[in-house]
């Protein structure tokens, strides 16, 4: 909704190989593709700069800037991406995407937590559940902490197999915190090629894994874009509801 504050999601997971990068050049992508927004932009904040290049392929008309973050001597893109966040925040229709690197500092986790909400990809493994639920007990903390509902935290079980019943494991998982799952992104051979082919929209629709990807962008623009989860925490109805891709 066009009259709302700009928002700001950024994913974000300390572990690297999740999908933090993919996942975000394929959302601010087709978030622009629904042409609903004044403004979408990726910035990377990963001193890799792998979503610059892989968003160019996608999409060579987006806006993304390459702000890494991971260093001390990057003291100066915290301030400017601060900055940033902050321009986002005061323009209606505006959408910021950032995508962070693995293992951010405390002052990197801080910066997250000036974003509307966090997503984090992870995949119902053992190598990334743990060490997402410590990543996202740090968040609630700060969050309880600071006593506010922002930044929401919407996990994106990502890479998960088609002929498995994981999903209520995945959710079980982190029960007792206070945590959305968004829909799930199934382990996607189109995915592990996006980084190395030309994608367009029209080859990007006709993949199996565009319905899963319409459900997750679906979901991130009714419940963080548009929002329904603020709506959802202000009022407290379901404040303990975990499983809130159950109502889409
Ligand atoms: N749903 C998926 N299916 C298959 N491969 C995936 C999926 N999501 C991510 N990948 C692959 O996992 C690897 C790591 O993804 P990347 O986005 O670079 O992670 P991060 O930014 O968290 O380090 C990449 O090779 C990517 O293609
Ligand atoms: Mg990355």
């Amino acid at each position: 909704m066009t009259e709302k504050r700009g928002k700001i999601l950024a994913f974000a997971n300390p572990k690297g190989g999740v999908g933090k990068s993919t996942l975000s050049c394929l959302v601010t992508a087709m978030l622009k593709w629904t042409n609903s927004y004044e403004s979408v932009q990726l910035i990377d904040a990963d001193k890799q700069g792998s979503s610059v290049r892989l968003l160019q392929r996608i999409s060579d008309n987006i806006p993304c800037s390459h702000y890494p973050i991971s260093y001390e001597y990057d003291k100066l893109n915290v301030i400017m991406l601060e900055q940033l966040m902050s321009n986002c925040r005061m323009q209606r229709g505006n959408v910021l995407v950032i995508d962070t690197p693995a293992r951010p500092d405390q002052e990197g986790i801080e910066l997250l937590t000036k974003s509307h909400a966090i997503i984090i990809p992870c995949s119902n493994t053992l190598a990334e559940l743990p060490i997402t639920l410590d990543f996202v007990k740090k968040i609630d903390d700060l969050k309880a902490r600071i006593r506010k509902i922002h930044p929401h935290i919407v996990v994106i079980p990502n890479k998960i197999h088609l002929n498995r019943k994981h999903i209520d494991d995945f959710i079980s998982y982190f029960d007792n915190h206070d945590v959305v799952i968004g829909p799930p992104i199934h382990d996607s051979s189109f995915i592990r090629k996006v980084y190395t082919k030309q994608y367009d929209y029209n080859k990007i629709t006709q993949e199996t894994i565009f319905s899963d990807l319409h459900n997750v962008v679906s979901f991130l623009r009714k419940y963080v874009i548009d929002e329904e989860l603020d709506e959802i925490y202000s009022s407290n109805k379901s404040h303990k509801d975990h499983n809130i891709s159950t109502l889409r």
